[in-house]
């Protein structure tokens, strides 16, 4: 499958967030326990929902359609991309709650258990970019 679109500004830009803010979640499970900046936490946990629904919105937009014209069985491909966007909206909030508690000093987890919580959940969203960048053709960065 040899596929190489140009894609939309918007959606690289918005690509670009997304990774920033894995790269971000990623820098916090490291810093646990005690090396934790609670004030980029509760910055982090304000970002997530509004990062993600401007995410979905813009791929919506300007992603499904263009996989959809340049796979045959695009449509079931969007469907399942949109199932993984609602589970990633799901686990965000838990996320975003994590983190908020983390931020004011009253975590709810052990510190293990953050640290899996948001590696699930950037891994996966690594994971999900990957995947819809492949399916553009576009060239993806290494898995880490
Ligand atoms: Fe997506």
């Amino acid at each position: 499958m040899t596929v190489q679109t140009t894609l939309a500004p918007e959606l690289l830009r918005i690509f670009e967030r997304q990774t920033k803010l894995c790269d971000d979640l990623e820098a916090v499970a490291d810093s646990l326990p005690n090396r934790t900046d609670r004030q980029f936490c509760l910055h982090l946990a304000r970002q997530i929902g509004p990062l993600l629904k401007a995410a979905h919105d813009i791929e919506e937009k300007h992603l499904f359609p263009a996989i959809i014209e340049a796979h045959g069985g695009g449509a079931e491909l969007v469907e399942r991309l949109r199932l993984e966007h609602i589970e990633d909206e799901c686990f965000g909030e838990e996320v975003q709650h994590e983190l908020m508690q983390l931020g004011q000093g009253r975590p709810v987890l052990a510190p293990e258990a953050t640290g899996y919580m948001l590696r699930g959940f950037f891994e996966g969203m690594r994971r999900h970019m990957r995947h819809e960048l492949e399916l553009m053709g576009q060239p993806v960065r290494p898995a880490a």
